[in-house]
């Protein structure tokens, strides 16, 4: 890809921390172990939710062996190379640290320092950011040249694509790991600028805002969704608001409106929009909670 250094600086992954343990690290965890074939620890805030990831983890391993994707003793083995723990000083060897903890700046720089105290200096530190900037996220860490941009599209196993996002800091090395890493994990790599939602998400926002906007309007829901069927992409605006998670979505709505006030359409009316609608229940997140049954009545 334009702007990928030379692969040769590319580290040697052996081993990949996950911090984070909800939907989308969960599922670039199993990623990393199937197609990297290397241990990966993961960690999170309690031992509840590390439990929780490795069980996602376990229950998908299964669904691959059900399906016949994989025999038992390479599903054994893909479980045998995952564990869960809260205690962070067991990242000391990981090569590829990866984040997805929640979408706050200061949250990213909190747990990135408290990982940067065990890990090596060479480690290769990486965030799934979907929209904040890499370089402010990186600004507090002691090397933020390890730092780059790694960001999962949701179903990780399924979607094509990762968006690797460079700040000046970078280091060659960190970005060529990026782009062999993408490549180990059979997903196509995109070198985008460190600017708020990269390429897709800042694409995908104006469809979620506009597709929120136009039932705040009064078109109902489900018209919108049936008037944009047609068009041919794979979810309909509220069905990809429901997969992202009702949440994460609207924490997308933030960050762009912050970004680019006259652009985007502001999360305050997101919020509003719950409040309005009889189908959509503020307080869930989507398909972890199940809004999309309550969206299909
Ligand atoms: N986990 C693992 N595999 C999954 C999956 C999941 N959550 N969801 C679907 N799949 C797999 C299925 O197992 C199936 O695989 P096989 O054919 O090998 O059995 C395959 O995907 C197709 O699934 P289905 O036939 O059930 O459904 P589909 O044809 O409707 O496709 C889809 C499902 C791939 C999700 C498709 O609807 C799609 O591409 N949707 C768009 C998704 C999208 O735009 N994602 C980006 C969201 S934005 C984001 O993530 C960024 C952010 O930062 C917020």
């Amino acid at each position: 890809p334009v702007g990928a250094p030379d692969k040769s600086l590319a580290k040697k992954i052996t081993k990949v921390g996950v911090i984070g343990a909800g939907l989308m690290a969960s599922q670039f965890a199993l990623l990393f172990v199937r197609r990297l074939q290397v241990p990966v620890i993961i960690t999170d805030l309690d031992q509840a939710r590390v439990d929780k990831g490795v069980a996602y983890i376990h229950d998908e391993i299964g669904k691959l062996e059900a399906k016949g994707r994989l025999d038992s003793d390479s599903a054994n083995k893909l479980r045998s190379l995952v564990s869960g723990t809260t205690d962070k000083s067991l990242y000391a060897d990981c090569d590829f640290v990866i984040e997805a903890v929640f979408e706050e700046v200061g949250v990213k720089q909190q747990v990135f320092g408290e990982i940067e105290k065990f890990i090596a200096d060479d480690a290769i530190l990486a965030t799934n950011t979907s929209s904040l900037s890499v370089e402010e996220i990186g600004s507090t860490l002691a090397h933020p040249e390890r730092l780059v941009g790694f960001h999962f599209f949701n179903p990780v196993a399924v979607m094509p694509l990762i968006e690797i996002v460079k700040t000046p800091q970078t280091s060659d090395a960190a970005l060529s790991t990026a782009f062999v890493t993408a490549k180990g994990l059979r997903k196509n790599a995109v070198l985008t600028a460190d600017a708020p939602g990269f390429v897709v998400n800042r694409l995908l926002a104006k469809v979620m805002g506009e597709a929120a906007r136009a039932v705040y309007e009064g078109t109902p829901l489900l018209t919108v969704e049936k008037a944009f069927a047609p068009i041919g992409l794979p979810m309909t605006p509220f069905q990809l608001i429901d997969l992202v998670g009702w949440k994460v979505a609207a924490h997308v709505q933030d960050t762009m409106a912050h970004a680019f006030p006259e652009r985007f359409f502001a999360s305050e009316n997101f919020h509003k929009l719950a409040e309005l609608s009889e189908v959509v229940d503020k307080d869930k997140a989507g398909r972890v909670t199940g809004w999309s049954k309550s969206a299909e009545k």
